[in-house]
């Protein structure tokens, strides 16, 4: 795991912006490269400055974006990860809107966690029976959760489908999410995270243990794991990790 840690938020998310559009540039021009992308807060800076500062030289047209969780509610309810990203990123950049793979958040939770599960097994290679997606952001919360998978909910670190339903444990509202095993075939996993609330959980993903969802992801994964942090979240992570700062 190699952590970028900035001395801003704004530094933070638009090194990562930099980061995924050099993996972009890495794959072959005619091949479609799958991200899939999460929701709350942090990532909105990343999507303005993504789209604000670099929209232009994005390939959108070889790029699908798929979602890493959604939570139940139709996409126009502040809650909606679609909607959050939409207001942030969609509806500032010539993305074609077939190349934007919502989650129903509005439809059944399992009905749609298996419609979705499908529909990116479709689109995607594969990997030990998985889809695999190229590129995945993740956020991580003050509880060590990433996707929605929360502390409580490690079965879904290894169920066998590729999509379920994840409850949050304080509104106890449900959320489809990506599982585990998906989340530790891709071929980037990107953690997003900034603010002093969260140097505890990034601590964790350091940690010897899967004490936390985050870290179970962060210690299993198959491939490339980066942390881009601001240092109010990073204070805990040792410098030695510390990848050059791009
Ligand atoms: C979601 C995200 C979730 C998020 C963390 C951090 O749907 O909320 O996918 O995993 O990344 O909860 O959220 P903040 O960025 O709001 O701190």
């Amino acid at each position: 795991m190699t952590i970028h840690a900035y001395s801003s938020a704004t530094d933070a998310a638009r090194s990562l912006v930099g980061r995924i559009l050099q993996v972009v540039d890495g794959f072959p021009a005619q091949r479609t490269v799958g991200i899939a992308l999460s929701g709350g807060s942090t990532p909105a800076l990343l999507f303005r400055l993504w789209a604000e500062e670099s929209g232009g030289r994005t390939p959108w047209e070889r790029i699908r974006l798929f979602w890493v969780d959604e939570r139940c509610v139709p996409p126009t309810d502040p809650e909606s990860n679609y909607g959050m990203t939409k207001k942030n990123l969609l509806d500032k950049i010539p993305i074609p809107e077939t190349n934007v793979l919502r989650i129903k958040g509005e439809d059944d939770p399992e009905e749609e966690a298996l419609r979705y599960a499908l529909q990116a097994e479709a689109l995607l290679d594969e990997e030990e029976g998985c889809p695999k997606f190229d590129i995945v952001l993740l956020g991580i919360g003050e509880d060590g959760h990433t996707a929605s998978i929360f502390p409580g909910q490690e079965h879904l670190l290894t169920d066998r489908r590729t999509y379920a339903v994840g409850i949050h444990p304080a509104s106890g509202r449900k959320r489809i999410t990506l599982t585990g095993r998906p989340l530790l075939r891709a071929g980037h996993l990107f953690f997003l995270a900034a603010g002093e609330t969260k140097k505890q959980a990034l601590a964790a993903l350091h940690g010897l243990s899967d004490s936390v969802p985050a870290a179970y992801v962060a210690h299993h994964a198959r491939h490339d794991v980066e942390v881009f942090a601001d240092r109010n979240a990073a204070p805990l992570l040792p410098e030695a990790d510390r990848g050059p700062l791009p």
